[in-house]
């Protein structure tokens, strides 16, 4: 029974019409334009700038590497300390390890899942260089108290906002705020290049500095002075983005949709718990999450059993949280004292199926699925 059943995974990605992608790869054939800042490359970038309100604007081949590089551009010594969440996707501790820093993992905020700006400035040493931030879920960092505390102790600020494609605050495209922020681009985002990433930045003197960390550190035929790497986004993945760009407003509606339908089950069931958006917040609609509070009658693990046995792949989103990993598990700062809230949440967070295409049918069988006790 259950073999026959389709599978439901958390996310599905938005896919162009073939008709118009072969005709676009027909042209770049032709031109044997493949990659290295190519037309299709500049006009998806020039296009993504104005769609996120930045300032400047990179595109990279992907979110990991354009973490690498934004964490690159400033040179911190070193053995420099990086205060971050352990609430996030590997990638971001392992940019920081991978840049010869040491990640400082702070605890969260129980509401928004994100860095929690109280608990940040108690980790601040003398090796300390930047905060970096995760939007989690695409909900905001406190932003203006992370730029007050990075103010007042000198430290830059960097956001891995690859949840938060498109997320506003008041108007203000999230990537403003900070020294730079990184989307990712991946094929699970809201909007994608398969693999794709970009870099959002406030200062016009960084430009140069990040063209060239994305292209070998290469500033003309016969200057090679940084040490860059290969963060080019090629032809093939700008087109993917061109035409994906046209589906988003699209995808973020028939998200709204399902994410009244869940908010509406879930207002039914008891000790199911949603997080809030504020109203001064436009959301980018990446990821639903929920936690399973202690008086519900299952707990999360039974729930992530339940739904899989039935074909339906929810994701434990942070479980095991990076501060659990083998590689950062000794760190002073991964005690479970000093992480209460992420520790108390790893084991009740589920982000469920959430995409354009799932039917308010199946949405509908899950939220039966999670609410029928005679499962437990
Ligand atoms: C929070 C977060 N940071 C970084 C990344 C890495 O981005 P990419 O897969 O584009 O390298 C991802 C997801 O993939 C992510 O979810």
């Amino acid at each position: 029974m259950v073999k026959d059943m389709k599978k439901v995974y958390i996310t599905s990605p938005i896919i162009p019409p073939i008709d118009k992608f072969n005709l676009l790869v027909k042209q770049m054939f032709k031109s044997k334009y493949l990659t290295n800042m190519g037309p299709i490359h500049n006009e998806l970038e020039i296009k993504l700038k104005d769609l996120l309100k930045a300032k400047n604007f990179s595109l990279f081949n992907n979110g990991t590497i354009a973490l690498l590089c934004a964490l690159k551009t400033f040179d911190f010594p070193i053995g420099s300390e990086i205060i971050t969440t352990p609430w996030t996707f590997a990638a971001t501790p392992h940019s920081i390890m991978w840049n010869g820093y040491v990640p400082v993992f702070c605890d969260i905020e129980k509401d928004t899942f994100c860095i929690d700006s109280s608990k940040i400035e108690r980790l601040i040493t003398e090796k300390t260089r930047a905060i970096l931030g995760v939007h989690v879920y695409g909900l905001p960092c406190n932003v203006l108290k992370i730029e007050e505390i990075a103010k007042k102790n000198n430290l830059k600020v960097i956001y891995d906002a690859a949840h938060a494609f498109t997320t506003e605050i008041n108007g203000r495209g999230i990537g403003s705020y900070g020294d730079i922020s990184m989307f990712s681009f991946h094929s699970t985002k809201l909007f994608h290049t398969i693999e794709g990433g970009g870099l959002i930045y406030n200062d016009d003197s960084l430009v140069e500095k990040i063209k060239g960390l994305r292209n070998f550190g290469i500033f003309s035929e016969e200057v090679i002075d940084d040490i860059g790497l290969n963060g080019k986004m090629n032809e093939l993945q700008a087109i993917v983005g061109l035409l994906n760009l046209k589906l988003i407003d699209e995808e973020k509606g028939k998200r709204k949709k399902l994410k009244d339908f869940y908010d509406k089950s879930f207002s039914n069931i008891k000790n199911i718990h949603i997080p809030k958006i504020p109203s001064n917040i436009s959301y980018s609609y990446q990821y639903y999450p929920i936690i399973v509070e202690d008086k519900f009658p299952c707990s999360r693990d039974e729930i992530y059993d339940n739904l899989k046995n039935k074909n339906i792949f929810a994701r434990k989103y942070f479980y095991p949280m990076c501060a659990d990993y083998e590689c950062y598990k000794d760190l002073p700062s991964s005690r479970s004292e000093n992480l209460p809230v992420a520790n108390d949440i790893k084991n009740r967070i589920l982000c469920l199926p959430f995409y354009g295409d799932l039917d308010l049918i199946t949405a509908d069988r899950i939220i039966k699925i999670i609410n029928d006790n005679r499962f437990y």
